[in-house]
């Protein structure tokens, strides 16, 4: 292993930090040996009407049930807008930064008000009620936080689908949720490029359609000016609608365990599964993450580089940063356009504190050179983060060395959708850092590591990462399918629940996330099923069968190798590589492109038709050397074949 670089808290980290290293201690411990009584008194950073009684009533065990704060009566949106309005109601809330340079805004909180209360209005005389499901498929512009809270103050299901997915994804989603309607701009704007909203979910509702969706409205809000296909009677213009509407609209009173929304990500089997969160524990998590693990401070500004569309735009764009009356900055562009310095350049013009970014974002920067980095001041910059995938030590040294100049804490920050906030983090002024180290638990939560039999490893070790008891952001149901969710996240490991990841504990306590143990690939920090890809491919007239694994890549973290068995007579060529890479991107979306693509007679299958995996790792990792036993395969000449024709060959 490599040598591991420490990094002490400096006392100018320790200076005003929310956090400091004694307090942690004590919060954590009273948070484990007394959750009752540490989340009673931190549940309540957030307004209720009616105030809680019951605290934590949570069970991992049969049918299990995950409840918090559970008679307390509150709105999410009313703790994002309505609560901030008399003592800041004319500082900003949202920063927007426009895919071109020259294209920025800033809403206040006064402003967001209107416009949430107003696109609140527009939903209900649009016929959307409480527990309704609408889908929002949006660009970066501040449109979609304003759907996001509306959805929340008239106690509508919000259903974000990240804007880069296919028409076929985004009807799937339509119809997993029986959405009846969707929220939807004419284009996106992306890097100078046009993405067409509008028209993929006209072919999305068609295809929901003909699978018995029923799509009621689509209100379309007007981004580009481009001309779009328009379905009367079905489709409504955004700003006609907000033209009519009346800017009051009390918040709905929601129940703490009330649905918020739903959100859809990739498992290693079947379609993507729809996460539930609510209301109560998950903002009251999101708002208390935001607030100690980017040391925020009251006006600063902090800017997290996600996507809506992904949980880290839900709790760490929206929802924390608002619930705690921040200045959140809102990018709809991406950070090599116009060039690789337009990060640095947008922290210098916005004077950004805190930045939040992902690995692959950081590793491209990093290629493209440090001048890029070196022409902007950065001097605003306080706090670092990292997000959505394991950070080599290589980039985190960069990160802290070249865009912090050494002055910045990294907070590398380990979570998953299905967690709502961040699980395993440092808190900058509390907790030491080490590069490439997730660090410590998050308050409440309780990491264990198990052996594939279960068996519970204590000191430092290498294992299954578990959780062992509730934390209030935790995801409550996988959507319309109780029964998945207990078999998905509980019945692995009796009892507990189980991320998914691998995960090494050092000597000193500290947790290093290792990647998925499952066949779930993570690719920029684009988490993904490989049987999706599998599955898309399949799709394909030629294909007869396919196998996906991941395979290490510099940039994205993970690349997507593809095993693709083609129909008998089809003969593999260069054009219908292609021909396929075009396929799943337009079963999946863009980000499912594949890296490599094999021709591959055979697959290498046990006696009982199990696809090895193991050993198609090892290939596409360019290290046969390293198949192992093989012996137990139906046709091990098959193997000989894959090995000579690897795709990676260094
Ligand atoms: O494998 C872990 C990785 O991303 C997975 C969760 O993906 P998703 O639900 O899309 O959420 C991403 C943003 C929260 C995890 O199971 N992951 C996330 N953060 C880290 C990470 N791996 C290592 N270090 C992290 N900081």
């Amino acid at each position: 292993m490599s040598e591991v670089h420490v990094h002490r808290v400096k006392d100018e980290w320790k200076k005003d930090a929310l956090i400091d290293a004694a307090t942690y201690e004590k919060w954590y411990q009273d948070s484990i040996t007394d959750p009752e009584g540490f989340w009673r008194e931190h549940g309540k950073r957030i307004d209720w009407f009616t105030p809680y009684t019951k605290v934590k009533n949570t069970s991992y065990e049969g049918d299990v049930s995950i409840k918090w704060f559970e008679d307390g009566v509150s709105n999410v949106c009313h703790n994002c807008v309505d609560r901030h309005l008399e003592k800041r109601g004319d500082q900003t809330a949202i920063i927007w930064e426009g895919d071109d340079p020259a294209d920025d805004k800033k809403i206040t909180y006064h402003e967001l008000h209107e416009q949430v209360s107003k696109l609140g209005n527009v939903l209900k005389s649009n016929g959307v009620k409480k527990g309704d499901r609408v889908t929002i498929y949006m660009p970066m512009i501040p449109e979609a936080a304003y759907a996001m809270l509306a959805c929340a103050r008239i106690g509508a299901v919000h259903s974000v689908v990240f804007g880069g997915f296919s028409p076929d994804s985004l009807a799937g989603r339509i119809e997993d949720c029986k959405s009846d309607f969707v929220i939807t701009a004419d284009e996106g704007l992306r890097g100078g490029k046009k993405v067409p909203l509008k028209a993929n979910t006209d072919k999305a509702i068609e295809i929901a359609e003909k699978a018995g969706a029923k799509v009621r409205n689509v209100l379309v809000v007007k981004r580009t000016g481009a001309d779009v296909n328009w379905v009367d009677g079905r489709d409504l213009a955004y700003e006609a609608e907000m033209e009519k509407a009346s800017a009051e609209c009390e918040p709905e009173k929601m129940n703490a365990e009330d649905p918020l929304f739903i959100l859809y990500t990739s498992g290693s089997t079947g379609k993507p599964k729809g996460v539930l969160h609510t209301t109560g524990g998950y903002l009251v998590y999101a708002s208390m993450t935001h607030q100690y693990v980017f040391d925020y401070h009251e006006g600063d500004v902090y800017w997290c580089t996600a996507d809506v569309g992904w949980v880290t735009g839900h709790s760490y764009i929206v929802y924390g940063p608002l619930a705690n009356g921040a200045i959140t900055l809102m990018f709809e562009g991406v950070p090599n356009y116009p060039d690789a310095g337009r990060c640095w350049d947008v922290v210098d013009k916005h004077k950004v504190n805190i930045f939040y970014t992902a690995p692959t974002a950081i590793r491209a920067l990093m290629g493209a050179g440090d001048d890029y980095v070196k022409r902007a001041s950065r001097s605003s910059l306080r706090v670092l983060g990292s997000v959505g995938e394991p950070i080599n030590p290589e980039a985190w040294e960069w990160y802290y060395k070249v865009v912090g100049d050494e002055k910045s804490p990294i907070v590398d920050t380990w979570w998953q959708t299905e967690t709502g906030g961040i699980l395993i983090t440092p808190l900058p002024g509390a907790i030491d850092l080490k590069a490439g180290s997730a660090t410590k638990p998050f308050f409440g939560v309780q990491p264990q590591l198990v052996d594939n039999e279960g068996g519970v490893l204590e000191g430092a070790a290498s294992g299954n990462l578990c959780i062992v008891d509730s934390w209030p952001g935790q995801m409550r149901t996988v959507y319309g399918d109780h029964e998945r969710f207990i078999q998905t996240y509980f019945s692995t490991y009796k009892g507990k629940y189980f991320t998914g990841d691998g995960c090494r504990r050092d000597e000193d306590g500290y947790y290093w996330i290792t990647g998925r143990v499952d066949d779930v690939l993570n690719v920029s920090g684009h988490r993904m099923g490989t049987a999706e890809v599998e599955s898309a491919l399949v799709a394909h007239p030629k294909v007869s069968e396919a196998a996906v694994v991941g395979y290490p890549h510099d940039v994205k973290g993970q690349g997507i190798y593809c095993y693709v068995t083609l129909m008998a007579g089809e003969e593999g060529s260069e054009e219908l590589k292609k021909e396929l890479v075009a396929h799943v991107r337009s079963e999946i979306g863009p980000i499912a492109s594949p890296d490599k693509i094999q021709f591959a007679p055979g697959l290498p299958k046990t006696r009982s038709g199990k696809i090895m995996r193991r050993i198609l790792r090892k290939i596409a990792e360019d290290d046969p050397k390293a198949l192992g036993d093989t012996s137990t395969l139906a046709d091990p000449a098959v193997v000989d074949d894959l090995v000579n024709n690897r795709q990676n060959k260094k």
